[in-house]
């Protein structure tokens, strides 16, 4: 009798304690920032227990595809209420800051460019990347893109390696064979209906594939397709969250789907690997490749930085080229110019290097429909530790949301023709056409984890030319690669 009197005390002090953890997560913690950023005069949709805002998103974006599922008479480039009508909302009620809820988590939504500057371009490692939810997270792994410290110099490092400008131009080659067969394939397609998003999803898979994985792009491209599926499962559940836990006890179809995805796509990688090896073991090769397979890294890291790559390279460019495609499909004196253009610099050649930086006009246009239609349309970070950004006390844990397509859309900023195809803003480049201010165009991100990087000379290199049958740098030329 007293040894079960003991079992239970101890079980209910296991549940009392489970319980306190929850209701802290759950119930105290969030009241208390709110309680903190209201008394700030920083406010946003009041928090609703376990489901924060997901729900209210989730309506809300729900609604707008009901609306909107017939062909548009007019088609309009003020996207914000269709794409992110939470924002577009919220932005109305509460203004350019405010705080809104991913579950239990505080999210604090800054659309002010300087404060998007102060927090993106900060080296103190304050504001870092935040893990990402459930399956966001199996796409992405712990690659490139949301990794911190010593692991993202190494893999940054190692990406600069696979992509530097040498061998991007060398993969041009590659990129024109794709694109001559999907003329080819065009051809046959004259005066027909063209799908564009699908066709540049399979010329993507094949042009990344090729340059990736290099031989074993067929394979590559089977891993492509099996994470384009688990994208779309991804961001289907975005915004509908479960209890804490209540996977590991019973899963939605979806969550089974996924998890068989993510096994799928490691076994697939694990076999590309494995081949290469044994074709090494046999002498048919002398190394492992140049091509992103070849850099010797951890299993695990390379099945990540693959489905990594896939997911920043391959998704970003297909909605780029998409996108461009349609503006130019409606604004046809934009499409003339552009094709005289390409045409006056390539004549019947196949495009390459040199002349692809000459394409001023083509520039322009991406340019123009890199604003109003970024890939890329929001970009976050935890705040590490308590800090001061702009006159705000920021509590530890909370994420900042950096609106990226709000901002490209606001006419604040780029005066009242904002939601017009106009790329002569960009006709005396980014810095006149953003009156110098790097956030208010951020396609590719800001500060040291944005999509680009300048280098300088490392302290370290040695300068000594040498003859070895060509002159190279007897000791490599280090460089330290810098954020734009
Ligand atoms: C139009 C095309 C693209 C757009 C709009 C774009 C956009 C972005 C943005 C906004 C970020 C910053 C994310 C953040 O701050 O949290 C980013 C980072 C990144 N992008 Fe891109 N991207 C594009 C193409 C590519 C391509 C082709 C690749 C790979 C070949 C790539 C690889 C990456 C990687 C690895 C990062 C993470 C860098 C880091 O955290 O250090 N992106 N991209």
């Amino acid at each position: 009798m007293d040894f079960l009197g003991f079992l239970l005390g101890i079980s209910a002090l296991f549940l009392s304690s489970i319980l306190t953890k929850l209701l802290h997560k759950l119930w105290w913690r969030p009241i208390r920032v709110q309680r903190a950023m209201a008394s700030q005069g920083i406010n946003g949709p009041p928090y609703k227990f376990i489901h924060g805002s997901t729900k209210e998103i989730f309506k809300l974006k729900e609604d707008v595809m009901m609306k909107t599922n017939g062909p548009m008479k007019n088609v309009s480039h003020e996207i914000l209420p269709i794409v992110e009508p939470h924002i577009h909302q919220w932005n109305k009620i509460y203004g350019g800051i405010y705080l809104y809820w991913y579950g239990p988590q505080a999210l604090l939504l800054i659309s002010d460019t300087e404060l998007v500057k102060e927090a993106l371009n900060d080296r103190d490692k304050t504001y870092v990347k935040p893990e990402f939810p459930g399956d966001i997270k199996k796409i992405l792994g712990d690659g490139l893109v949301s990794t911190e410290g010593k692991k993202w110099t190494r893999q940054r490092r190692l990406a600069h390696l696979a992509f530097h400008g040498e061998s991007l131009k060398g993969m041009i080659p590659a990129m024109v064979d794709s694109v001559h067969m999907l003329l080819k394939r065009w051809q046959n397609l004259e005066a027909k209906e063209v799908e564009l998003f699908e066709e540049f999803t399979a010329i993507l898979s094949e042009v990344i594939s090729r340059t990736a994985f290099g031989s074993s792009y067929i394979e590559g491209r089977d891993i492509f397709q099996m994470l384009g599926e688990l994208t779309i499962i991804a961001s289907r559940n975005l915004f509908k969250l479960r209890l804490p836990g209540i996977s590991k006890i019973w899963k939605t179809s979806d969550e089974i789907k996924s998890d068989r995805l993510e096994k799928a796509i490691r076994d697939a990688v694990l076999g590309i690997i494995d081949k290469r090896e044994k074709k090494l073991n046999a002498g048919e090769i002398d190394d492992y490749g140049n091509d992103f397979l070849g850099k010797r890294i951890t299993i695990n890291d390379l099945v990540d930085e693959c489905k990594t790559f896939y997911l920043a390279g391959q998704e970003t460019t297909n909605s780029i080229l998409t996108w461009t495609l349609f503006l130019l499909a409606i604004h046809k004196n934009w499409q003339e110019e552009a094709r005289k253009e390409v045409a006056d610099v390539f004549g019947d050649e196949d495009p390459n290097h040199e002349g692809i930086m000459k394409l001023k006009t083509v520039e322009m246009i991406i340019n123009e429909t890199l604003r109003l239609y970024p890939p890329v349309i929001n970009v976050i970070r935890k705040v590490e530790r308590q800090v001061t950004l702009g006159n705000l006390l920021l509590p530890p844990d909370i994420i900042l949301h950096i609106p990226i397509l709000k901002i490209h859309h606001d006419p604040r900023i780029w005066g009242d023709d904002v939601h017009l195809f106009k790329p002569e803003r960009f006709s005396e480049g980014i810095a006149k056409a953003t009156n110098n201010n790097a956030a208010a165009f951020l396609p590719f991100g800001l500060g040291p984890r944005s999509c680009r990087y300048s280098f300088t000379l490392s302290p370290d290199y040695i300068h000594l030319p040498t003859q070895i049958l060509a002159m190279r740098p007897q000791h490599g030329v280090k460089v330290i690669l810098h954020p734009l």
